[in-house]
């Protein structure tokens, strides 16, 4: 039994001021559901704020990005040091806006995540099509290309430390979520791919998050997918209530 985590990424949406209000609310309305990991991954600069908030809490936090050396001259970016110095546990890698504005590849999206894990942080490694890839017939091909280059030289014991989400493109910010069939068909997909990577019985063990425009009124369906392990959500991560409607339909699934 896999157990279900749902994520929110917050994107550039809250200031370092507004961060404890939001996290303690987010605690304070999820602190029933015990068998549920429950992660507020938040813009860099308030994961301080957020780490104090999660303290006595059952939330973590995490950040939105991860550079893959060290330290040196790489203006404007974080690295893993940092964000373990700062108390993050999880971080977003490859999420499509960065593929999209910020010329992330499937080849940085390597060396980000293999950076996060060899730190000791858990990636939350994006992957998913676009609207225009899923009509021209390249699904498949898609999702085998990231997860084959975005993970490469993961180990099975590196996997403990990966959660995957599958975040279709068109359904993000959109309101059009995938259906049930089409997110289960994607994230047995993508188990399949990883299978071939680290194994059969590692890959069982891996969650695999549904990401693009997860509602309380659509979580419980997607949820209750054999492959559908959570949810990272956007929108609906910035409000308490939401989230935690989201992560009650997760302690129910
Ligand atoms: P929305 O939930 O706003 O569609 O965003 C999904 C997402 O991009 C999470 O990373």
């Amino acid at each position: 039994m896999r157990k279900k985590i749902i994520a929110g990424n917050w994107k550039m949406n809250v200031k370092p001021s507004e961060t404890a209000a939001l996290v303690k609310a987010i605690a304070e309305a999820t602190k029933d559901y015990t068998n549920v990991d429950i992660v507020c991954c938040t813009p860099a600069i308030d994961v301080p704020a957020a780490v104090e908030a999660c303290k006595g809490t059952q939330v973590k936090a995490g950040a939105e990005n991860a550079h893959w050396e060290a330290q040196g001259a790489y203006t404007g970016e974080i690295s893993t040091g940092m964000l373990v110095d700062a108390g993050a546990e999880y971080v977003i890698i490859g999420h499509s806006e960065r593929r999209q504005y910020f010329g992330e590849t499937d080849e940085t999206v390597n060396k980000r995540a293999r950076a996060v894990i060899a730190a000791g942080l858990t990636a939350i490694v994006c992957v998913g099509e676009t609207l225009e890839e899923r009509e021209a017939g390249k699904l498949n091909e898609v999702i085998e290309r990231q997860m084959n280059v975005g993970l490469k030289d993961v180990t099975a014991a590196d996997c403990a430390k990966l959660v995957i989400a599958y975040e279709p493109v068109w359904a993000i910010g959109t309101g059009k979520t995938a259906t049930p069939d089409q997110a289960q068909e994607v994230h047995a997909l993508i188990r399949a791919t990883l299978a071939k990577l680290v194994g059969a019985e590692t890959a069982e063990t891996v969650r695999i998050q549904y990401g693009g425009s997860m509602k309380p009124g659509n979580a419980a369906e997607l949820l209750a997918k054999k492959d559908i392990d959570g949810g990272l959500i956007g929108g609906a991560a910035l409000k308490a209530a939401d989230f935690a409607g989201i992560i009650a339909a997760a302690a129910q699934a």
